[in-house]
């Protein structure tokens, strides 16, 4: 399959293919094990361009847009869903948020660390207590003259551990509801501030997922980002541009789990012959190749509707998370399952490809919120 890319983005398309497996590949099944991040390629891919390619050149960013941004996703995706979980959160949802809510101020001081790798970025929504619905949350801001004390804790937060940049929600009205939410950005070494509990997690184990606490932390106004009280609207509006990168990272897992499964397919006997030639595993690489390739052009529809930044596309990207999430579930099984029992054994990389898909279907949305937004959308 290919598609209409320019040079600029087949070649960085090209590079991300490149850096995964030199970098990613060779070490990811020993980092899984441990639940290790690979900090040192993460970094290296900000000093390649990858951690800010919807950044404009002028706060340093690569400006490469959306298309490029995705397919790249898909390519380290396939070697190493957990850093790219990493580098989706940077370009989606922590300088995009910047980039479309920060003041000048906000976007200098942040966006050229962001967007060069010098700075890990997080994105913390979630609380114990609000996954789907981030409307209910309970850690506040309250204003004291000219500052805001933040109070709370956020929970799952990826790149949490990491992170020297923070984009956080909490409620600065305490009325119910998702009218009272703001978002603000901090650095890690914010008084008041400290990583909590680190998750160990079924898959993406080579990114990091914490918790994040505030105790009495002083910000000074100019923290907040965007107005007081569009807090939601803006988390949401930025999920938006963050379920492409998570799509993007699922077919990576599905085309990584297909490629697989189509070599082995081929070298394993049974029978007195190659399990590629009977029918039962044709068909299931038929569909699973199928699959693949439907979700992948509905990525890079979606991808160039952000690029050419004229319309809304919330719908399309729920769409495109459901379904690539979903498919990527679909596909995993299959791979499994040719494989038998070597499948199931750790030294096989569809064992880690099984496992790390699974969130997919959750964060950034479950794939019963994205049916929400999408029937939303439809029914007006
Ligand atoms: N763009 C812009 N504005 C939007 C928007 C969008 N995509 N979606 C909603 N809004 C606006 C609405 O118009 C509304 O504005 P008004 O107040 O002016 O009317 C406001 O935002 C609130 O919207 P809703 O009334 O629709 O909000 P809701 O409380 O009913 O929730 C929801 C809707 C679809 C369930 C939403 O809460 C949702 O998407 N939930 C899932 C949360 C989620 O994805 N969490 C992910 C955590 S981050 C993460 O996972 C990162 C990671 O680790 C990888």
């Amino acid at each position: 399959m290919d598609f209409e890319f320019s040079d600029e983005q087949r070649m960085t398309i090209d590079g991300a293919r490149r850096f995964a497996a030199e970098r990613l590949a060779p070490v990811v099944a020993e980092l899984d094990e441990k639940g290790e991040v690979n900090l040192e390629a993460l970094k290296e891919l900000g000093s390649l361009g990858y951690l800010g390619m919807t950044v404009p050149e002028e706060y340093g960013g690569s400006a490469l847009g959306a298309v490029a941004y995705a397919g790249s996703m898909v390519e380290l995706s396939k070697a190493d869903a957990g850093t790219a979980v990493a580098v989706s959160v940077q370009n989606s949802l922590v300088n995009d948020a910047i980039v479309h809510f920060g003041t000048e101020k906000q976007k200098k001081e942040y966006l050229p660390k962001l967007a060069g790798g010098e700075w890990i970025g997080c994105f913390s929504l979630t609380e114990a207590g609000a996954g789907s619905d981030p409307a209910s949350m309970v850690a506040t801001a309250v204003r004291d003259g000219g500052d805001y004390v933040l109070n709370g804790t956020k929970n799952f937060t990826t790149s949490g551990a990491i992170a020297d940049a923070i984009v956080v929600f909490v409620r600065c009205d305490p009325q119910p509801g998702g009218k009272g939410l703001s978002a603000f950005l901090l650095t890690k070494d914010a008084a008041g501030f400290q990583v909590g509990k680190h998750e160990n997690k079924m898959g993406i184990r080579t990114s990091s997922t914490t918790e994040m606490v505030f105790s009495d932390c002083r910000l000074p106004a100019e923290a907040l980002l965007g107005e007081e009280g569009k807090g939601l609207k803006i988390a949401l509006s930025t999920l938006d541009g963050g379920r492409i990168g998570i799509a993007a990272q699922a077919i990576g897992i599905a085309e990584a789990a297909l490629d697989e499964s189509v070599r082995y397919a081929k070298e394993r006997e049974q029978f007195g012959k190659p399990i590629a030639e009977l029918e039962g595993i044709q068909f299931l690489l038929a569909d699973m190749a199928t699959d693949v390739e439907l979700a992948k052009t509905m990525l890079f529809k979606v991808a160039w509707l952000k690029d050419s930044g004229h319309k809304r596309f919330t719908k399309e990207a729920a769409m495109l998370k459901l379904f690539a999430s979903e498919m990527a579930h679909r596909v995993c099984h299959k791979a499994v399952q040719i494989h038998g029992g070597y499948g199931f054994m750790k030294e096989y990389k569809v064992e880690r490809l099984y496992r790390d898909q699974r969130i997919t279907e959750i964060y950034e949305g479950t794939s019963e919120i994205q049916r929400v937004v999408i029937a939303r959308n439809i029914l007006g």
